[in-house]
């Protein structure tokens, strides 16, 4: 056994004493390019990461769930049938949503799976960093909700699992956030992207050839926190639904470059903004996938740039600290850089020479030291298998 899961097997029996039925663990993501496209139906291109939540799980005689993290003190219990969405608070809001929504998929399938539900202690240990836009909420959600899909013998699919995942994210959390996070983090492969077409959640993995090309990603968590239940994220779809109504279209992913002229005469200024980044970021990531695969993962940089201009200018989600760790990786030398995730704090990529590594992250230090802004943390990051079944 490895480190991880030999921590997370001992935390599940300090807390619980015995051994756990099963190991089960899902990575966060970070997403290459795509930002706010998910809910408008549009494309994404996110990677899993190589940091990753554990959850270790034994089913129980009765109905009662535990949970407890080596993040947060304690253990929080409830039976399921007491499972109530508007009950539920704090991190353990994010396992117990999912057992919620697993419970709820499991009354209204087929699979008569409602009674083989019993109660489990549920024992979460992580080293995905929180509130950094790498999305360590989907992390505990895609391995809560795999580790039960085995334990209840649900037979629910990833599709399913990932529905399952941002159901209990919008519902129990409160943030209204889209499916790329779960997609990722369930179906992420080492070495590849994930290319998600949310209007019908097909996807399609894409070799990186990071390898090949001597590059790697760079994660700048510039340490200014983010929430997706506060108003930002939440004002920011409702410009986009607003715009399609108006443009009258079911969502954003129906309208292309050739539709802005429309749109600029029909739109106030900012909706029009926000409906321009999501179109022209629509383009970008199947610019860059089309990049990467004709000419290799030198040739993606000027994307991600872009990108990060549109979500500076038009969708207006990025801070002066990202904004910094961008520019800074630039004139460093990267090959390109943005902010990634939802935005208003977080987290920036830069996609670098493996050579120019050291240097590109020393001198986003130097430069965050003198602009005043807390010390980022920054940290290398590779594609990596999504979530599984670990013992
Ligand atoms: C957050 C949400 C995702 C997505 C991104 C922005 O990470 O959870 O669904 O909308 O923001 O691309």
């Amino acid at each position: 056994m490895n480190e991880v899961l030999q921590l997370g097997s001992e935390y599940f029996s300090s807390q619980f004493s015995g051994a756990p039925d099963g190991l089960w663990s899902a990575p966060g993501r970070v997403n290459l390019i795509g930002e706010h496209t998910d809910y408008n139906d549009g494309f994404a291109f996110p990677i899993a990461i190589d940091k990753r939540t554990t959850v270790a799980a034994r089913a129980r005689a009765d109905r009662l769930l535990r949970v407890t993290s080596s993040s947060f003190p304690g253990v929080v219990e409830v039976s399921l049938e007491d499972l109530d969405p508007d009950a539920l608070t704090g991190w353990a809001a994010y396992p117990l949503g999912v057992a919620w929504a697993m419970a709820r998929a499991a009354a209204g399938g087929a699979s008569g799976g409602a009674s083989r539900m019993s109660g489990v202690d549920l024992a979460l240990t992580s080293d995905v960093p929180a509130g950094a836009g790498l999305s360590s909420s989907a992390a505990v959600e895609c391995a809560v909700a795999l580790a039960l899909n085995d334990l209840w013998e649900l037979g629910l699919d990833s599709q399913a699992l990932a529905r399952i995942g941002q159901l209990a994210e919008n519902r129990v959390v409160g943030a209204p956030t889209g499916i790329m996070d779960q997609s990722a983090s369930l179906l992420g492969e080492p070495d590849h992207g994930i290319l998600l077409d949310c209007q019908n959640l097909l996807t399609e993995t894409v070799a990186l050839g990071f390898a090949v090309a001597g590059v790697g990603l760079l994660v700048i968590d510039t340490r200014t926190s983010h929430s997706h239940a506060d108003g930002g994220y939440a004002s920011r779809r409702r410009s986009c639904e607003d715009g399609a109504r108006r443009l009258g279209v079911g969502s954003l992913r129906a309208l292309g470059p050739d539709d802005l002229p429309r749109a600029a005469a029909q739109l106030d200024g900012q909706t029009y903004r926000r409906v321009r980044h999501i179109i022209t970021e629509n383009q970008r990531v199947l610019a860059t996938v089309a990049a990467l695969r004709a000419s290799g993962a030198g040739a993606i940089g000027p994307f991600l740039d872009e990108s990060h201009l549109s979500m500076r200018d038009d969708f207006e989600i990025s801070t002066p600290e990202l904004d910094l760790a961008v520019a800074s990786a630039q004139e460093l030398g990267a090959i390109g850089a943005r902010m990634t995730g939802g935005g208003f704090g977080g987290a920036a990529l830069a996609l670098v020479r493996n050579d120019d590594a050291g240097k590109v992250a020393g001198g986003i230090a130097r430069d965050f030291a003198r602009a005043r802004y807390t010390a980022p943390h920054i940290f290398p990051v590779t594609a990596s298998e999504g979530a599984r079944r670990e013992l």
